[in-house]
């Protein structure tokens, strides 16, 4: 059994998909907790509807004290004892402090076809630079933001007429598809990379 804590910050649609893949059969992950950086986020109401235990850490106090933010992540993850953490949708950057000794044990899904577009504003500079093909990434986590290695990819046409809104809403369906198809494979001991048509 490989115990999952996954991280968010907002609606937690990504997190909702990872839970549900989690109870069903032939899974080795369960969810212990999920956390987020703010007591605002929707997904921690749909996480306790779905019986999983939630958890605050509020990066606000900590000022841009990034060190001690992540003290406060440790203490309060400590307890459940994770074997893997999930980023999905949690907007804060960590540091090496954090990620060196997770190293091989965090995942996060980022919306562009990575190596491109990292950082924020994903769909948008995809259109911008006219791509015809974009899309979601899971990744092993390292301290360099939005990189380490590639363990999933899912690609989405772009079509005419596209704005950044109908770009994300298209590549969400397939962060749905893809983040718990990886998780399932990660949890398993299988990091073999996973490329999804759409
Ligand atoms: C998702 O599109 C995820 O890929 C993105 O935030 C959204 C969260 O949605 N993540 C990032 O941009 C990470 N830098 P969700 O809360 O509904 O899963």
């Amino acid at each position: 059994m490989t115990r999952v804590a996954v991280f968010i910050s907002g609606g937690g649609s990504n997190m909702v998909s990872l839970l549900e893949d989690m109870a069903r059969p032939g899974h080795a992950g369960r969810p212990c907790v999920v956390l987020s950086n703010t007591a605002s986020a929707g997904g921690l109401a749909k996480a306790q509807a779905m019986g999983v235990t939630t958890a605050v850490v509020d990066h606000r106090p900590f000022g841009g004290d990034r060190a001690a933010f992540e003290a406060a992540l440790d203490a309060a993850l400590a307890p459940f004892e994770p074997d893997l953490i999930c980023l999905a949708g949690f907007m804060r950057k960590l540091t090496a402090g954090f990620t060196d000794p997770r190293a091989g044990r965090m995942i996060n899904i980022h919306p562009s076809l990575l190596p491109k577009y990292k950082g924020l504003h994903t769909h948008a500079r995809a259109l911008d630079a006219g791509d015809g093909v974009h899309g979601c990434t899971v990744h092993e986590v390292t301290a360099a933001l939005d990189d380490g290695p590639i363990l999933g990819q899912a690609q989405v046409p772009v079509l005419p007429g596209d704005t950044p809104d109908t770009l994300a809403a298209r590549v969400l369906v397939q962060e749905h598809r893809l983040y718990p198809a990886v998780l399932r494979r990660f949890a398993a001991g299988d990091r073999t990379p996973l490329f999804l048509e759409s």
